[in-house]
């Protein structure tokens, strides 16, 4: 018996030892990779890994911290590296530490970007005990690049980059610059994710938080001078708990993010995606409107004004695989196209795909007029993968219903338009879109599992399926009881944004 345990203790051991020392030798390959010199790839030669949507080049990848700097576009955010457990929350093995660090991404021309080397880890902040660097945002401080980000779920913490291309920052050494949560507001004892803007010559920093007792979202706001010295103002935003089931009003508010737009001001609450539009007034956001950025699985939509003035969006999408498929494809959570967002004169966001991006495209294929009938279908031949862009007119005639299907053999995709209850669906995902007697002006992006899709610059929906085999999907147009016509239909192929 004794000796039966002593070889399962002995065997565990080598059992572990194994695992820690193939740990040991991945997190060396990650961390000679992603600590000096350029981070290049950890092996990923999952066929659905995205090419022309942001994606951490392995590991883990949630919310974007993007910023306009000198000239380029950054992306930083959350990145874990564990690479057996990418989620890097729960069941990790001996040796493994869940860490959150900031990785980071960069591009000239919003098209073509690079990695860069991971600027952000939490043993290099003297916090032993918080294996995590978590959301923030980056400012041009007369030049210098500051990050503001989160320790613990609640101190506030700055570092500073003298590099034009931002690829390295010291903390600063009086760190915390906000050791806890205000007194005076009942919060649930944590907040996180500042969000830091300049007014004349004061900062203003707004953090994500929730009221105590589950009363809802909270964000309060602070002042400085220097981005070191903070003072607690009054809650920027609260819940109403009187018009409680609002989305994104849910217990507690993560990465909000706030900007004026034309003579309006907006602020983003990141569940559901949720924008609100309103006032600014005597330093606090009253909300008139209130609307999603996207029906579809986005998370922590974030800003960055670029030197030409446009407000550009990048959503963390959340896939819908689960930890084990994420461990074997080496990596997991990618981020939208980079989209510009406008005011319309409604009250409400337009949004459209960066212009630049059209640089992707080629193999242009085009079709007009076509008549669908009935359930008829009509199949694009020959066209067939996993990196397109398409951009359709439907006229929706006296049709019921009428769309687009992605096929790949065995599942399929469905993306359609209801005229009676004036919703577009996408599988399971519906979102309000009335057509006012006009067409409906499609813009899909398919690339390996994720589909993004604009509809009337008004609705985006944004999804996660994975076709059944690389070969990916082929694409069919449909109608239901009554002919549609696509007036004009544009595929192209999209090339990758990486390498350049
Ligand atoms: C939102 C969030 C933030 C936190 C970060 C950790 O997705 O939970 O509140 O700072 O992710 O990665």
């Amino acid at each position: 018996m004794m000796k039966t345990g002593i070889l399962k203790s002995v065997t565990l051991c080598l059992i572990i030892c194994g695992f820690s020392a193939i740990i040991k030798a991945q997190e060396k390959k990650a961390s000679s990779s992603t600590g000096i010199g350029t981070v290049t790839s950890w092996d990923v030669t999952d066929p659905f890994y995205p090419k022309y949507h942001l994606a951490a080049p392995f590991g883990w990848m949630n919310d974007p911290h993007p910023v306009y700097f000198k000239g380029a576009y950054h992306l930083f955010y959350q990145f874990s590296y564990v690479r057996d457990n990418p989620y890097g929350r729960t069941g990790l093995l001996p040796g493994q530490r869940p860490m959150r660090n900031w990785g980071h991404i960069m591009s000239t021309d919003l098209v073509h970007w690079r990695h860069m080397p991971v600027v952000m880890k939490p043993e290099t902040h003297g916090r032993a005990n918080d294996p995590h660097i978590f959301s923030g945002c980056v400012v041009d401080n007369n030049g210098t690049g500051t990050a503001i980000y989160t320790i613990d779920n609640k101190q506030i913490y700055i570092a500073n980059s003298k590099d034009n291309d931002l690829a390295t920052f010291t903390k600063y050494p009086d760190n915390p610059v906000v050791n806890d949560v205000p007194t005076g507001l009942e919060t649930v004892g944590q907040m996180r994710d500042p969000w830091v803007w300049k007014e004349g010559n004061s900062w203003y920093m707004i953090i994500g938080s929730g009221l105590a007792g589950g009363k809802g979202a909270v964000i309060p706001l602070y002042k400085s001078s220097d981005l070191i010295h903070w003072d607690y103002q009054h809650p920027f935003y609260r819940a109403d708990s009187s018009k409680f089931n609002f989305p994104g009003d849910a217990g507690f508010c993560e990465c909000p993010s706030f900007f004026r737009l034309g003579n309006k001001y907006v602020l983003i609450l990141s569940d559901k995606a949720t924008y609100l539009v309103g006032r600014y007034e005597n330093y606090r956001f009253v909300p008139e409107y209130r609307n999603r950025l996207d029906y579809g699985k986005i998370y922590v939509p974030q800003f960055m004004m670029d030197g030409k003035g446009r407000k550009l969006m990048l959503g963390w999408i959340r896939d819908g695989r689960n930890n084990q498929s994420w461990v074997k494809a080496g990596w997991a959570g990618s981020q939208t196209l980079p989209r510009v967002l406008t005011m319309s004169p409604d009250g409400s966001l337009n949004y459209e795909p960066a212009e630049e991006l059209k640089a992707l495209r080629s193999d242009q294929k085009s079709f007009s007029d076509i008549r669908i009938s009935g359930s008829e279908f009509k199949i694009l031949d020959n066209i067939k993968g996993m990196q397109f862009e398409i951009s359709a007119t439907f006229e929706p005639g006296k049709a019921k219903n009428f769309g687009m299907e992605f096929l790949d053999g065995e599942s399929t995709a469905k993306l359609v338009y209801d005229v009676a209850t004036k919703t577009l669906q996408f599988n399971d995902i519906s979102a309000p879109l009335d057509l006012k007697g006009g067409n409906l002006n499609l813009r899909v992006f398919i690339d390996g599992e994720t589909i993004e899709v604009y509809a009337n610059k008004k609705v985006c929906i944004t999804n996660a399926i994975q076709p059944s085999t690389p070969e990916g999907f082929r694409i069919k147009l449909f109608s239901a009881d009554g002919q549609a016509v696509v007036r004009k239909i544009d595929i192209w192929k999209m090339g990758t944004i990486w390498g350049n």
